[in-house]
């Protein structure tokens, strides 16, 4: 059996990644961005927006449907140009909701129950008789043959809503909202979360042009100056969750294996809120089975699949500072074990590693479109970000700071990170506005 020491070594070793390898990875993610684009066989599927840059002087009032997966949140958003905005309504919904009896993201669902849904939390914002041009955030994998047609590709970060893959989105959600009556809103653009989220801040910031979730999904998108078959500069929907030339740990294996999509998604199952939960249970477990931890007494919730998200890694991440954390969080678990040092040592390193790798393999990425779009760093960037683990675990930002800086070496001081908060929806109104100038500013509230 080995020693505590022994083993925290061993993990350090499967979750770190050396600068070399890190910048490894960008040649590789590199590789697959540039055979995405040419339309070659990829892990990279670079899926065209159909939209530029905004110019900042968009205007008008705008309805915003954001479904990102986990919750779907409306809003009615007033931008007034010059990169301003006011969010006048917002509401946000859980998509499954166990007291209430519903579950939207379920293989038992069908697509008409979840854009009917999505179609009655629209309802609530608007008012019958007034006309609201639509935004639509639809955070997943979209071919796009235009700014208003989607076909969805495959669910992520587990979702298995029937009927849905393979259709066009906004189809789905015009039948919906005529279903109700509701053909006072219409539906003009259909864009990704990490669109929305660079739209804005290009709304505001003319030097932005990668934008990326880190919550609980990852991606990334940037705006490609030479896109094939385009005229113009357009924003491309990278689809990075999947990239899949990094070699994972046997936790990696483990959580795959058992994910809905097996062999896909690695980058994202490495990253992403949904899964950086259970990779930290799968660890812990595996350190109590060889009796490393908790006397070798395995907690309930350790063994239960799902147990824990990414708020467990950013809570036990911040038990270095605050120690009193661990019991509260083995208290929320209905675990009230007794807590040694090594126990202690054991969490927040766990967390700590798994949280570092995900930012640090983010910022990869990021080196790696830099790279693509400006190899000698000449032009200032803003990478635009938005998602629970950027804006909430503690360090998350600081790592991917401090490793770009480490992979683009003098010129970092060229590059900023911004949290873009509510970017996903902001951005649909933004989206919507730069197809439609001026349309919306007919509603008055
Ligand atoms: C989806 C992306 C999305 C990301 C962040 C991933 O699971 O495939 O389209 O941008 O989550 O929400």
């Amino acid at each position: 059996m080995s020693t505590t020491q022994q083993y925290l070594d061993q993990l350090h070793t499967d979750f770190t990644f050396s600068t070399a390898q890190l910048t490894g990875i960008v040649e590789l993610f590199l590789h697959d961005m540039k055979e995405g684009l040419q339309g070659q066989a990829s892990s990279l599927a670079m899926l065209p927006s159909f939209l530029t840059k905004p110019d900042g002087q968009e205007t008008g009032i705008f309805l915003a449907l954001d479904f990102g997966g986990t919750n779907v949140r409306v809003m009615l958003i007033k931008l007034t140009g010059q990169g301003n905005y006011t969010i006048l309504k917002r509401q946000d919904v859980p998509l499954s909701n166990q007291s209430k009896n519903y579950d939207f993201t379920s293989r038992t669902s069908t697509a008409a129950e979840l854009f009917g849904f999505l179609a009655d939390q629209l309802a609530q914002l608007t008012q019958p008789g007034k006309t609201y041009l639509l935004g639509h955030t639809f955070s997943f994998p979209c071919r796009q043959t235009g700014t208003n047609q989607a076909i969805l590709l495959h669910w992520t970060k587990e979702i298995n809503t029937s009927g849905v893959v393979g259709h066009n989105v906004v189809d789905l959600l015009h039948q919906a909202l005529a279903d109700r009556g509701l053909s006072n809103i219409q539906p003009v653009t259909i864009t990704n979360d990490t669109v929305s989220a660079l739209l804005a801040a290009a709304y505001q910031d003319r030097y932005a042009d990668i934008g990326s979730i880190c919550g609980t999904g990852h991606n990334t998108c940037y705006l490609e100056p030479k896109p094939p078959r385009f005229s113009h500069p357009t924003y491309i929907n990278i689809e990075s969750g999947n990239f899949d030339k990094i070699s994972g740990n046997k936790y990696d294996a483990l959580l795959d294996q058992y994910s809905s999509r097996p062999g896909a998604g690695k980058l994202e199952k490495m990253c992403a809120g949904r899964y950086i939960g259970e990779l930290l249970r799968l660890v812990l477990l595996d350190v109590v089975t060889q009796g490393l931890l908790f006397n070798g007494n395995c907690p309930v919730f350790l063994q239960t699949v799902g147990a824990l998200s990414g708020w467990d890694v950013a809570v036990l991440q911040d038990a270095a500072a605050r120690p009193e954390q661990i019991s509260l969080w083995l208290a929320k678990h209905s675990s009230p074990t007794a807590v040694s040092l090594d126990d202690r040592e054991v969490l927040q390193h766990s967390a700590c590693l798994i949280a570092t790798r995900s930012a640090r393999l983010a910022a990869a990425s990021y080196a790696a479109i830099l790279k693509h779009i400006d190899p000698t760093l000449n032009s200032l960037h803003t990478i635009s970000i938005d998602g629970s683990l950027y804006e909430k675990l503690p360090g998350y930002a600081d790592t991917i700071s401090q490793t770009l800086q480490e992979l683009v070496g003098v010129k970092a001081g060229q590059i900023k990170c911004v949290l873009t908060k509510d970017g996903s929806g902001i951005g649909a109104a933004i989206a919507a506005a730069t197809t439609k100038k001026n349309r919306g500013s007919q509603i008055t509230t």
